[in-house]
């Protein structure tokens, strides 16, 4: 099938590359020159396992283009459109300014018959708007959200867990054509829901919701647990035997971050006020209110460490994306940590394996270094914020040997706090005693 991707994103570039894995004839189209000078190279403008290779050989085959030009969709008989829906500045609610734009650009260029896709995170009600001047251009429109993960991208498009389309009632044609797109994608037993627009649009973000409350709830019971002496690790493999509760996503640390989980709930508060049931939803509120408290306690845990002061206290940054895998720092709670640290007088290092520049793009007066070795040398405090393998397979007895302190925060409760209190050193968590 001959498909265009409006949007080379996260998201987009992702899905360009695996359509054309899947056999599709892709063009993914962004108007961000430099991202499509490096797609359309082969390279990938950001960290993503398995990305590059992808892109290296649907570029190779042919299958798989890149353009700045939105004229280039003219010809694709599915648009899938995959752009961001940041957070509005000063505001809570989703920003579609990038969504409509990319509708009105691409609806010139439709066919009679043509499939437009909505992949973005909208605001319940965009679709069926939406679909007014899609049937207008004599397109049809299907609304089919995506649930990858960030470094799990690749894997999570090619064979998804499920499949919603969100359609007008009884158009048949529109989920046999999605079927046919995703053919080769889905196993036999992959869940596939055909759905409204409306349910569409809102299992997205009721899934994102729901992922949020998982880590607050936890991170809420860690706060509880620091107050009891409880141990919120085995708290939370007991809890998570019941399978009705279920052990993924209940660890605790410094919180969610990222492009998706924090802006999506936000976004989802503020829709829901614009409907008349803000209340329903007011609880998200305290999901966001606990997520960031997080970040506070672990200055705080460097704050003590210190003894109350932080000026001149050298401290070691170990990550900065905002989870392992990545080099996003959209939102990171470890970015925000050491932004904080840094404000409060203590002489920050900080390192990362992939988010160093995307760090710096932020936060550009932070003192980056390569190697671990060059952030912990001679440093009092370390904290450990984002939890990629290499940090977490740590030598505590190596590390100790070029550090000045002993204090190590573990700002995602993924350390043996035995194995690093036996090599000499004063181990904190978030809930762990
Ligand atoms: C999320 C959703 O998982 C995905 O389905 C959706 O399509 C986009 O948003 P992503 O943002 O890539 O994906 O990251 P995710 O793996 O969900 O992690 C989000 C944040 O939660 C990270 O900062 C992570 O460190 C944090 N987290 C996750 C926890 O703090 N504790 C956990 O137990 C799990």
């Amino acid at each position: 099938m001959k498909i265009s991707v409006i949007g080379c994103g996260y998201l987009g570039a992702v899905h360009a590359a695996c359509m054309a894995e899947l056999g599709h004839d892709v063009v993914g189209i962004d108007v961000d020159a430099a991202k499509i000078a490096s797609l359309a190279a082969g390279a990938a403008p950001f960290f993503e396992p398995g990305l590059p290779e992808l892109l290296s050989s649907g570029v190779a085959s042919g299958r798989l283009r890149f353009s700045t030009d939105i004229a280039e969709a003219r010809g694709a008989t599915v648009h899938f459109v995959a752009v961001g829906t940041p957070q509005k500045p000063g505001s809570d609610a989703a920003d579609l300014r990038f969504v409509d734009a990319s509708f009105e650009a691409l609806l010139e260029h439709v066919g009679p018959g043509d499939l437009v896709v909505g992949k973005s995170t909208v605001p319940v009600g965009t679709a069926s708007r939406l679909a007014e001047t899609v049937e207008a251009a004599g397109a049809t429109l299907a609304w089919n959200p995506e649930f990858l993960r960030e470094g799990f991208a690749v894997q999570d498009t090619i064979s998804p867990d499920r499949l919603v389309y969100g359609v007008r009632d009884g158009d048949d044609t529109s989920v046999a054509t999605l079927d046919a797109v995703y053919a080769s994608a889905i196993a036999a037993e992959t869940p596939r829901l055909v759905t409204d627009y409306a349910t569409a649009e809102l299992v997205k973000v009721a899934a994102n919701a729901f992922l949020a409350t998982k880590i607050s709830f936890i991170n809420a019971m860690s706060v509880v647990a620091d107050a009891t002496g409880a141990n919120i690790t085995q708290l939370a493999d007991a809890i998570g035997h019941d399978a009705r509760i279920g052990r993924r996503f209940l660890n605790a640390g410094v919180g969610f971050g990222g492009g998706c989980l924090p802006k999506d709930i936000r976004g989802f508060m503020a829709r829901a006020d614009e409907l008349g049931v803000g209340e329903s939803l007011a609880f998200l509120k305290n999901v966001d209110a606990i997520n960031l408290a997080q970040r506070e306690r672990v200055v705080q845990l460097a704050v003590e460490a210190a003894g109350g002061d932080l000026t001149g206290t050298r401290v070691a940054i170990l990550g900065l994306a905002f989870k392992p895998d990545s080099d996003d720092v959209r939102d990171s709670p470890a970015l925000d940590v050491a932004a904080r640290l840094v404000s409060l007088g203590a002489i920050v290092k900080a390192t990362d394996p992939e988010a160093i520049e995307t760090s710096r793009r932020v936060h550009p007066d932070l003192d980056y270094v390569a190697t671990v070795d060059e952030a912990a040398a001679e440093a009092d405090i370390v904290v450990l914020l984002t939890e990629w393998k290499q940090y977490r397979e740590l030598d505590p007895a190596e590390l100790a040997s070029i550090t000045s302190g002993r204090t190590i925060i573990d700002g995602r409760n993924v350390l043996d706090s035995s194995r690093w209190r036996g090599a000499g050193w004063e181990y904190r968590g978030l809930g762990r005693p």
